[in-house]
């Protein structure tokens, strides 16, 4: 992820109807993962011969927080500019980092299709994404990124999502893994219970020598319905016309001889030495590699301040840089040799152990919550001390430490830690609603005294029911909120993120950083990683999607 200065996207409020479900003509045949490798439908290998495709809302390296962020796929302009240019490259498949879920994207599917091209797709955005040093998964996430799927899941060109891109990126942030591994299993369950069809979801990793190898081994091991389904490596170890083994690419080819599902390089495209001759592009597609990798993305189509792209566009002009011409001919040439689905024997078929947590590795394999919206709103009724709405984010973050401050368990129920594995089963819950759990809490260890529902006027008393369909949530999460819930969301509530929370980005810590309304220090997409953004009070709230 190399791009400079990007917005903030605003709230995606889905209005109704999902565009996906509108597509049928000139569909591609869906991309199969067999064992460590992509196919198409009748059995040929599929390699990704791939491109990052998103424009930056600022080309001169600023950072701002207030731009207009652009969802490539529902510009219509753009893609018949662009896709015939992508097409020619010899790419197949386009990754976009970001999209408007509520926007329609038939237009641009359905051109990619007609050129062969294949999606692969992040499900968080600038704004709302699991954020590397106050990781949190919780049901407003969860409603975006199933906004995502939903928005896409129905383009047989869809090859896969990323549910998170370089999050944990160094050794003093890798407990944000096991929310971002939540986020993977619950993305795929919601795929199965959408009844989608079988659609990857995977995980985009930086390279960082300290924590690669285990970051891998994370996100592979353990119940295969929590782990990944590819690996996608953004890898920047080739530069100039380098060499297999100048570039590292022999050991990282090593490190994935035995991965038990597809890896292939999510972005690539070092620009240290310019212009770019792309040879790592023979190597990729080379038989030192095919057994292995499934290919890889070069980073990125449009020219930038970050000096990576292959086309300049001015006014709404393309024009070809010299990249453009040698990836062209590099990607053109290659002809991997692929076997057969009916050919492949599945040699790796043990998944990695999940690393030890220790010094280098600190993320738990014993990962948060589903992030249940239904459990959540249960728990707000069942409550007889609420906070009132509207609360701004500063006033929850204050009254947060304050209640907490005054009685510590009762915030044991919304609390998340990654590298204990200790979880409250209303750690996912939005922030407004894990206050009212929170005075309630105090409320209740305080025998109800009418003076501990107040907190400065902010609470209040409601005549608190569980109703049959909440019971068994309710009780599962236990009267302190400690217990494991298991239940997922069903699929008519399943993004349901709807809570009354006025304060979006942020859920159950007790800090002001925490109710998401501070300094966010590079949020974790891939289009956001030099640099520091600031999301400001307010904006933070509006990405909810409502359904
Ligand atoms: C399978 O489909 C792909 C994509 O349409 C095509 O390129 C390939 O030749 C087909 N393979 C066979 C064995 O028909
Ligand atoms: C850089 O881009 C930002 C955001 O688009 C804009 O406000 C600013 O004026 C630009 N600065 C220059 C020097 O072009
Ligand atoms: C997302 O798309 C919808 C529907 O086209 C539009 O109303 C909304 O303004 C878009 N949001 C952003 C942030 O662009
Ligand atoms: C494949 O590996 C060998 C041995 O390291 C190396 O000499 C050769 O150049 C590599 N081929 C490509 C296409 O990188
Ligand atoms: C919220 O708190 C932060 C940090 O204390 C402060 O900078 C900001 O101005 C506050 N916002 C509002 C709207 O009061
Ligand atoms: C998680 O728990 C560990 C061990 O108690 C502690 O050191 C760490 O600070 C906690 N992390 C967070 C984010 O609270």
């Amino acid at each position: 992820m190399k791009t400079s200065g990007l917005a903030s996207f605003a709230a995606t409020v889905l209005s109704g109807a999902l565009f996906a479900t509108a597509v049928a003509a000139a569909d591609l045949p869906p991309i199969v993962i067999k064992g460590s490798h992509f196919f198409y439908e009748n059995g040929t290998e599929f390699f990704i011969k791939g491109i990052a495709y998103q424009q930056d809302v600022s080309t001169n390296g600023s950072t701002s927080a207030t731009g207009k962020f652009t969802d490539p796929l529902a510009d219509q302009a753009g893609c018949t500019r662009d896709v015939p240019l992508i097409a020619a490259l010899g790419v197949n498949t386009i990754r976009v980092y970001a999209i408007n879920a509520s926007a329609n994207h038939d237009f641009c599917m359905k051109l990619l299709a007609d050129n062969g091209i294949y999606l692969i797709q992040d499900l968080s955005n600038p704004v709302d994404s699991i954020i590397r040093d106050d990781p949190k998964w919780n049901t407003e996430l969860f409603a975006t990124y199933a906004g995502v799927v939903d928005a896409l899941a129905g383009y047989t060109n869809t090859l896969g999502f990323f549910a998170g891109n370089e999050v944990s990126n160094d050794r003093t942030n890798t407990d944000a893994s096991a929310f971002v591994k939540a986020a993977v299993r619950d993305m795929k369950a919601y795929i199965k219970t959408k009844n989608y069809r079988t659609i990857g979801v995977g995980y985009a990793t930086n390279d960082d020598a300290a924590i690669r190898d285990d970051l891998a081994s994370y996100f592979n091991c353990g119940d295969a319905s929590e782990a990944i389904d590819f690996w996608g490596y953004n890898i920047y170890s080739w530069c100039g016309d380098s060499s297999f083994t100048e570039s590292g690419f022999d050991q990282r080819t090593k490190e994935f001889e035995k991965f038990s599902v597809p890896a292939f390089f999510a972005e690539y495209g070092c620009n240290t030495v310019q212009p770019r001759v792309f040879t790592e592009v023979a190597a990729i597609y080379g038989p030192n590699m095919t057994n292995v990798w499934s290919g890889g993305i070069m980073y990125m189509y449009f020219q930038e301040a970050n000096d990576y792209g292959i086309v300049s566009l001015t006014g709404t002009t393309a024009s070809k840089l010299p990249d453009y011409t040698a990836l062209s001919s590099q990607l053109n040439a290659v002809r991997p040799s692929n076997t057969a689905s009916a050919a492949y024997v599945v040699s790796n078929t043990v998944a990695s152990a999940c690393p030890a947590t220790g010094t280098a590795w600190a993320a738990s394999s014993n990962l948060p919550p589903i992030a249940n919206a239904q459990l959540c709103e249960c728990m707000v009724s069942s409550l007889s001390c609420v906070a009132n709405s509207g609360l701004t984010g500063n006033q929850t973050a204050d009254l947060f430490d304050t209640v907490c401050g005054l009685d510590k368990n009762a915030c044991a129920g919304i609390s998340a830690n990654g590298t204990t594995g200790v979880y409250g089963a209303y750690s996912v819950c939005t922030a407004s609603q894990q206050l009212s759990f929170a005075f309630n809490q105090y409320y209740v260890s305080q025998k109800s005294a009418k003076t501990a529902c107040d907190f400065g006027g902010n609470a209040k008393v409601q005549s608190g029911s569980t109703s049959s369909s909440c019971s068994s949530l309710v009780s599962a999460a236990g009267a302190a909120g400690t217990g494991t819930v298991t239940a997922a969301p069903t699929a008519a509530g399943a993004s349901g993120g709807s809570g009354t929370g006025s304060s979006g980005a942020s859920t159950s810590s007790t800090s002001k950083a925490a109710a998401g309304m501070i300094t966010v220090p590079a949020l974790n997409t891939g289009l956001l990683s030099l640099g520091v953004y600031v999301v400001v009070a307010g904006m933070a709230g509006m990405g909810m999607i409502l359904l």
